[in-house]
C-alpha cells in the first residue's frame, strides 16, 4: 500500500530560521517598507531603479542564507513519498538549495529575471546586481525581477498544478505562512473539501487554524522534522 499523497504549502516562516526576513510578523519586510512602493508593476514603472535596488538588497540578504532543518525535511519527503508536491510562496531559492525537486513556485524566484516586453526570462545569480535594470538581450526593453507583484496574476499553469495537488492530497502540510494572501491560502481548503487532513506548522494561529486537523505550534524547523519522523515510522518503515 503506497503511503498517503502529501501536498505542502510553505511561506516565509519556513526560511525565518535561515535568516531570511518574513513579511508580516515582527521585523517583516512589510513592517519596514511600503509594498505598494516596491512590489507592484506601478512602482517599477514609476521608479525602476528603486525597485531594482530593493530586489538587489533582498538577493544580497538571501545570498548568505542556508537551508534549515525545515527545508531539509521537505527535501527528504520529496525523495521518499511517491505522491508529493511542494508548493511554495517563497522566492528565496532555499527549497531547491536543500534538494527539493518537485517544487511549484507560486510567486516566482528572486534568482530569475524576465523581460517587461517580450517572453525572455532567465536565471541571474549576479550579486550585487548592476545599479540599473539591464536591457533585455532579445528586444532591448527593461528586465525586471521574475517574481509575482501585488496586483499581478499568478502563472495559470503553476496554479492549476498546485490546485490539482491539493485536491488529490490525503494530507496537506501548511508551514510558515500567515495564510492571508490568495490564491495560495485557498489551497489547503481543497484538501479538506474532499476529506483530507490539514496539518499547520506555525508559531502562532492563522486564519487556517480553524480549518486544520491539527496545528503544531512552534518553530517549523523543529515541528516539521518531528512530524516527519512520526509519519515515516508509520507509513514508510512499516512497508520495509
Ligand atoms: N516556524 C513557523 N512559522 C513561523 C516561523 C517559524 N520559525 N517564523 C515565522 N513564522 C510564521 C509567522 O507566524 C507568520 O504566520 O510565518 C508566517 C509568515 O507570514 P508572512 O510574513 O505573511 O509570510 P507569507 O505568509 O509567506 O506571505 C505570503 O505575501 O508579501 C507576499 O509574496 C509575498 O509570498 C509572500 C506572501
Amino acid at each position: 500500500m503506497p503511503p498517503p499523497r502529501i501536498a505542502v504549502l510553505t511561506g516565509a516562516g519556513v526560511s525565518a530560521a535561515s535568516g531570511v526576513p518574513t513579511f508580516r510578523d515582527a521585523g517583516g519586510l512589510w513592517r519596514q517598507f511600503r509594498a505598494q512602493d516596491l512590489a507592484t508593476p506601478q512602482a517599477f514603472h514609476r521608479d525602476p531603479q528603486l525597485v531594482w535596488e530593493f530586489y538587489d538588497w533582498r538577493r544580497q540578504r538571501v545570498a548568505g542564507c542556508a537551508p534549515n532543518a525545515a527545508h531539509r525535511t521537505l527535501a527528504e519527503m520529496d525523495a521518499a513519498v511517491p505522491g508529493f508536491t511542494l508548493v511554495t510562496q517563497n522566492v528565496d531559492g532555499l527549497h531547491p538549495a536543500a534538494g527539493s525537486c518537485r517544487v511549484l513556485y507560486l510567486h516566482g524566484d528572486l534568482w530569475r529575471v524576465r523581460c517587461t516586453a517580450c517572453r525572455y526570462a532567465g536565471e541571474n545569480r549576479q550579486v550585487p546586481l548592476d545599479p540599473l535594470p539591464p536591457a533585455c538581450p532579445e528586444c532591448g526593453a527593461l528586465l525586471r525581477p521574475d517574481v509575482v507583484w501585488f496586483g499581478e496574476a499568478l502563472d495559470g499553469m503553476v496554479l492549476n498544478k498546485a490546485v490539482q495537488a491539493f485536491r488529490q492530497a490525503d494530507i496537506a502540510l501548511v508551514a510558515g505562512t500567515s495564510a492571508l494572501v490568495y490564491p495560495a491560502a485557498e489551497l489547503p481548503h481543497y484538501t479538506r473539501q474532499h476529506g483530507g487532513k490539514v496539518y499547520e506548522f506555525n508559531t502562532e494561529a492563522t486564519p487556517l487554524t480553524s480549518l486544520a486537523t491539527e496545528s503544531l505550534f512552534g518553530p517549523c524547523e523543529e515541528t516539521l522534522p518531528a512530524w516527519w519522523a512520526g509519519f515515516r515510522s508509520t507509513y514508510l518503515n512499516a512497508g520495509a
